[in-house]
């Protein structure tokens, strides 16, 4: 989805200037044409030849020099960009900003673009909470601006505080969210679950599955970017993704409540998650002594999430198979009445559990199969939401 857009990266004068440069990489590596815009104070941090060497563009700066070869000026970038992201923004520029000033390139840009511009505020802690900077910071906001909130951690001056700069990944899915906004799935309300259930034996000990969760986050990542509003419930324990609601359960039973809640309203359900079929039908209050000779324990089967979710959406469900990968898929789409089952064979290569990749055919519920290839997470996720998209 980045692939050909144009983001034009204003870096001011912090001394978070240098993660600049990694998001710079980042971006150009995902296929986006990055043009830079540097302030006076940001050159005092980090080198305009760092940026061009990673973005192989010309750095632009000056509003008086225009870059006559790449036709930089600061209307034609503006005109040009699909989203402007200024990271790191200083008080200084947010000021500018929410005063309508253009006394340099950065902020004359900023106010001819008619693209949607992505602050990431980044400055010490007592500038940050200054109320002159907080209603800067609303006024943006309110003017459609979208706001990547600092981190809290120790910043340059030796404090400890709110205003560092927030994460590249955190910036990166801002861009996502922003340019997916008029995506395919935009207006959509999608729940996703990941990852694997835990079902207490006892306080320290559970009955669990070999789910890291990448698939369904690979889902709700996909959905978001798509422009879809995804709620992600997760077994998992994975960094929140931007922009996702996230809700972290543990049990099946905590799983169940959570998409039972979740789905009200939903266009889809898809369940990634390996969720356990049978949980220990006491859990023991206190750990189970390894003195005791032999454990028995009565287990009982857990409630079908998929099939008793109730609601009109399309239901998505996996099926991670050893073996008669499709009848049994075929099986699990008929008894959970399913739209779509993703079934997925655990036993190939780079497949299944805890890999990056997936090998998998999407059995529709008119009994149409396509067959796919070993591709990313990702992309398998691409392929389901395409699946979803023009068969609701
Ligand atoms: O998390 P990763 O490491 O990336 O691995 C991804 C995966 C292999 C877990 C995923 O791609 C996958 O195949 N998930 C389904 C696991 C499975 O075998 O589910 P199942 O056959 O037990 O159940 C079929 C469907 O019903 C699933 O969508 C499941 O979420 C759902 N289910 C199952 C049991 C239950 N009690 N309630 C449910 O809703």
């Amino acid at each position: 989805m980045l692939t050909d857009k144009i983001v034009v990266l204003g870096i001011t004068g912090s001394i978070a200037a240098y993660k600049a440069a990694e998001l710079a990489s980042r971006l150009t590596q995902a296929g986006v044409r990055v043009d830079v815009v540097m302030t006076e104070a940001a050159q005092k941090f980090i080198s305009p030849l760092t940026l061009r060497s990673l973005t192989h563009r010309l750095v632009a700066s000056d509003m008086w020099e225009p870059l006559e070869e790449h036709r930089i000026s600061h209307v034609s970038m503006a005109q040009a960009a699909d989203v402007v992201v200024i990271a790191p923004a200083t008080a200084n520029i947010i000021a500018k900003i929410a005063c309508g000033m253009a006394d340099d390139l950065l902020s004359s840009m900023v106010l001819a673009t008619k693209a949607p511009v992505i602050i990431a505020p980044a400055m010490n802690v007592n500038m940050y909470e200054n109320p002159v900077t907080h209603a800067n910071i609303e006024k943006l906001r309110e003017r459609g601006f979208y706001i990547v909130e600092p981190c809290t951690g120790r910043l340059a001056c030796d404090t400890v505080g709110r205003g560092r700069l927030a994460e590249t990944a955190q910036i990166m899915g801002a861009i996502k969210i922003v340019l997916g906004k008029n995506g395919d799935m935009a207006g959509k309300k999608v729940v996703v679950t990941a990852g694997g259930t835990r079902e207490p034996i006892d306080p320290v000990r559970f009955i669990g599955n070999r789910s890291s969760g990448k698939m369904g986050y690979a889902l709700a990542e996909s959905a978001r970017d798509r422009g879809a509003r995804v709620t992600l419930v997760t077994a998992a324990g994975l960094p929140e993704p931007t922009g996702i609601e996230t809700l972290a359960v543990e049990s099946a039973a905590e799983m169940l409540a959570a998409v039972q809640k979740a789905v009200k309203g939903a266009d889809a359900l898809v369940m990634a998650a390996a969720v356990a079929d049978f949980r220990p039908k006491v859990m023991a209050k206190s750990k189970i002594k390894k003195a005791t000779l032999s454990l028995n324990m009565e287990l009982e089967r857990t409630p079908d999430i998929l099939a008793d979710a109730e609601g009109n959406f399309i239901r998505v469900g996996f099926a991670a198979e050893s073996e008669n990968l499709l009848a049994n898929a075929k099986k699990k789409l008929a008894d959970k009445v399913l739209d779509l089952i993703v079934a997925n064979d655990v036993t190939a290569a780079g497949s299944g559990f805890g890999t990056d990749t997936n090998k998998v055919t999407l059995i529709s519920r008119d009994g149409s199969e396509t067959d796919l290839p070993l591709m990313t997470k990702r992309e398998v996720a691409d392929k389901v939401w395409d699946w979803v998209v023009t068969n609701e």
